[in-house]
Formats: structure tokens, sequence, C-alpha cells
């Protein structure tokens, strides 16, 4: 059994993010070989608290903030494909994802101070990232997002595959926009193949 797990970073449902989430699920559920559980979670209904810097994580293992944290770094482990997707907000990601990022400072203390890693380092993890901006294209409109994004597939032990980044969604919105959806349901086909090869 082959573990997806998707994190969508906008707050709104239905909207961009969305359905390009969705779309990749659906080319990772309708290809492959293996049988597959597909999760897909709302940044923004998880209500992660922010980072309180407080190092319990550098004496026991874990947070200690009882927000569903803790489960969140057991299906980042368990999972074989992680999927994380987020509007562009002030050239970043949002804020709500960026909450659930700086909680994964409890894996960087597991694996360097505690040497006792949340996250399995033997198993192959592919990565995906999907971000819209409300902006027509420009040079470097995601630049920002990059070097974030690098260090949580890092943390979480993840093979980062590659991008989706689609700009100018406020004025062409991508539930009407099937090339686009088609070619995120195309990403998922591939992830899955290229996990089962
Ligand atoms: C707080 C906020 C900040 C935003 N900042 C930017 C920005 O810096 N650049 C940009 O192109 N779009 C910006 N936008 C537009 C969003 O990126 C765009 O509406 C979003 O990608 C839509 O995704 P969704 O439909 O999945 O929520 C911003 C929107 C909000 C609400």
């Amino acid at each position: 059994m082959l573990h997806v797990l998707a994190i969508v970073g906008s707050p709104r449902k239905g909207k961009n993010n969305d359905a390009l989430v969705t779309s990749m699920l659906e080319g990772i559920e309708n290809h492959g070989n293996s049988s597959v559980s597909i999760e897909k979670l709302y940044a923004d209904k998880l209500a992660i608290q922010s980072c309180k810097a407080c190092d319990g994580c550098t004496r026991k293992r874990g947070c200690v903030l009882k927000d569903g944290m803790n489960d969140i770094y057991e299906k980042f482990d368990k999972a074989d494909i992680i999927i994380v997707s987020s509007p562009l907000y002030f050239n970043s990601i949002s804020g709500q994802l960026k909450s659930i990022i700086d909680r994964n400072q409890a894996i960087w203390s597991s694996k360097y101070i505690l040497n006792n890693s949340l996250i399995d380092k033997s198993k192959l993890r592919l990565g995906y990232f999907i971000c819209t901006a409300g902006m027509p294209e420009e040079p470097n409109l995601f630049h920002a997002t990059f070097p974030i994004m690098e260090l949580f597939f890092k943390s979480v032990n993840t093979n980062w595959e590659g991008s989706l980044l689609i700009s100018n969604v406020d004025k062409h919105p991508i539930v009407h926009d099937n090339a686009t959806l088609q070619n995120s349901y195309n990403i998922g086909k591939k992830l899955i193949e290229k996990l089962e090869k």
C-alpha cells in the first residue's frame, strides 16, 4: 500500500490550489498498479499553531503543543508521495502552510540533536510543490518560495521532484483551465509511475 499525503495551503476550498491538488491526486489514483491511500488535508482547517521556540523538541522527541502536529509528523513519515500547495501571499507561501513548516523544527531536533529521527530515512519519498499567483507572470515571481520548500522537503527526507507554478489565476481561474488541470493530472500520473519503477 502506497500512501499519498497532500496539504492544501489555501484557505479557499474548491478554488485554484484545491483544484490543482485534486487533479494531481486523480492522476495518482487512476494510474500505477499499487493500491494507494490518499489523504488531502487543508492547512487552514488543521489550525496548526506557530512554533513557540520553547526548545521542548530538543529535550523530548516531537512537539509539546497539543494541536495535531504530532499526527502530521507521523503522516509525513508514512507518506510515499507528499504534495504541498500554496497560494503566493506577499511573494511567499501562505501563513497556514508556513506554520506547519516551522513546526518541522521538531523534526530537525529529532535528527540533529536527539539523533532519533521522526522521519524514516531509508525509504524513497517523492514530493511536489504547487503554487499559484494572482499576478501575471513576471521574472522570479515564485522565487521566494523555493528556499522554503527546499528546506521543507529536506526536513521530511523527500526528493523534491518539481513545482507546478501558475500565475495570473485571479484573472484566469484554474477551474476553467482544462489544460492546466490536465497538466497537474499528468504530473500525478508520472509521480506514481516513478515511485513504482
Ligand atoms: C493575503 C494575500 C496576499 C497575496 N499576495 C500576492 C502576491 O504577493 N503576489 C501575487 O501574485 N498574488 C498575491 N495574492 C493573490 C493570490 O496569490 C491568489 O489569489 C491565489 O493564488 C489564489 O489561490 P487560491 O484560489 O487557491 O486561494 C495574494 C492574496 C492574498 C489573499
